[in-house]
């Protein structure tokens, strides 16, 4: 299975992030076509091509770009969130990595599109190597006038501002990335209004993932169709795979979307020598974690809804018979609670409470009940939080305790972690 990339394309030439290697490689040529066309024709096209956002949800791009009122005398803005914070997510930044100039390009053709003349791009804080790069290929685009006034000629003018957040999660939620960015405090504003009526300072924004922003120069070039001819009916084009956990050799994998962990397992050498796997997670710690009977199940956002999770950022954690769930599981909600903003109680709350039984749990001093309360918490969590970071937290403990129950009552009845060394002596003494 050979696959020709795309977003990837010169990540291994040496100055694959230099302007010079991007220009080389026919980059800002579709800069130049999309100043051309119409911003209205722009819409159209990214729409028909079947774009959806890449940065979770899966949202149609252009629908998003066409929701923003125009001739409204407002000014409009485009934001690019690159704040990459999920657990197991790493495509965006190893993308702006290699290739930051396909990310700018991308954000003068949005921009133009949705008559933006000023474009954010907000980074996660952590990530100092990646901010570097970024601002060195956003000066360079302005010195080569693919920035700032009349770009190309066109009578067209763009500001583009690198912003650096503090290195919350919270802060990659849309809306609470706006908050952030207009210098309070980052947490989730109340919808309705939506971002693309009342967004940065309250005009209309458009807040894309760096992927979907970073797809969009290849679809004014190659076309919709092109674009559509990838992927599977509802769920078009290419993306970029993270494999991570315990795979041979771990990185960014890009196909079309529809592959299935099976396929992207054969691709990257498999799962490390003698062992195999026993849970992954198909798009980050907030996507229910699914097992190796879903290994056949294609990773397109209808797919993996039906197979009972979500494909969110394709971020493929891959854990393998080594692994204990309760500890990954209590993990991932010590992340959760360490990263609630505080703004809605269930969440606060609950990822708190959640964190002292899962601890109980692993150190063998839990009971039955512990585990229909951790299932009740979530239920109360789900639905019922302020934003989507309540839900995520409670993903990881539901479908834990869904596929691997008796993994929870083994900590329970044998007073530890069957993984553990020292416990699972203990353990295997208690149930003699
Ligand atoms: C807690 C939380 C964290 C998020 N973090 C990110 C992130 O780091 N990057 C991102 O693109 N989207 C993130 N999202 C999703 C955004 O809210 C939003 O849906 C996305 O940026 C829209 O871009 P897209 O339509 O191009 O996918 C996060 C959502 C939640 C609830
Ligand atoms: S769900 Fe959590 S992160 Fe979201 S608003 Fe409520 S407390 Fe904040």
């Amino acid at each position: 299975m050979t696959f020709t990339p795309v977003l990837s394309a010169g990540w291994g030439d040496a100055d694959s992030f230099t302007l010079d290697g991007y220009t080389r490689r026919g980059g800002y040529t579709a800069l130049t076509k999309a100043l051309s066309m119409d911003p209205d024709a722009l819409i159209s096209l990214v729409k028909d091509s079947g774009l959806r956002g890449r940065g979770g949800a899966g949202f149609p791009t252009g629908m998003k770009w066409g929701f923003i009122p125009q001739g409204d005398g407002k000014p409009h803005y485009l934001v690019v969130n690159a704040d990459e914070s999920e657990p197991g997510t790493c495509k965006d930044i190893p993308l702006m990595l290699a290739n930051p100039h396909v990310l700018v390009e991308g954000v003068a053709i949005a921009s133009f599109a949705i008559r933006a003349s000023h474009a954010f791009i907000y980074v996660r804080g952590e990530v100092t190597h990646v901010v570097r790069r970024l601002q060195q290929a956003v000066a360079d685009a302005y010195a080569a006038g693919h920035l700032g006034s009349n770009i190309g000629g066109s009578g067209y003018d763009l500001e583009v501002i690198v912003h650096v957040g503090a290195g919350a999660y919270i802060c990659g939620e849309e809306t609470a990335l706006l908050d952030s960015l207009e210098g309070y405090r980052g947490q989730p504003r109340l919808r309705p209004p939506f971002p693309a009526t009342h967004g940065l300072y309250g005009a209309p924004t458009v807040i894309n993932n760096v992927e979907s922003i970073a797809s969009v120069p290849s679809i004014v070039l190659g076309g919709a169709e092109w674009f559509s001819s990838m992927g599977t009916e509802k769920s078009k084009g290419f993306t970029l795979y993270s494999l991570s956990g315990h795979v041979k050799n771990p990185g960014q994998f890009e196909g079309p979307l529809g592959l299935t962990l099976r396929q992207l397992l054969d691709l990257s050498g498999g799962m490390r020598e003698g062992h195999t796997l026993k849970f992954w997670t198909p798009g980050g710690s907030s996507t229910p974690i699914l097992t190796a009977e879903h290994l056949d199940v294609p990773l397109d956002y209808e797919g993996v809804s039906a197979a009972g999770s979500m494909l969110g950022t394709k971020a493929l954690q891959c854990f393998d018979d080594t692994t204990c769930v309760v500890r990954a599981v209590l993990r991932w909600t010590e992340f959760y609670a360490h990263e609630s903003c505080g703004k809605c109680t269930p969440c606060r709350e609950g990822t708190y409470w959640m964190v002292q039984i899962l601890q109980r749990l692993e150190a063998g001093e839990g009971t039955e009940e512990d585990l229909a309360t951790l299932l009740d918490t979530c239920d109360n969590i789900f639905g019922r939080a302020f934003c989507a970071l309540g839900d995520g937290a409670t993903s990881p403990i539901v479908s834990g305790i869904q596929y691997f129950r008796d993994e929870f009552v083994a900590h329970m009845t044998g007073k530890g972690c069957p993984f553990d060394p020292v416990a699972s002596t203990v353990f295997a003494g208690a149930s003699a």
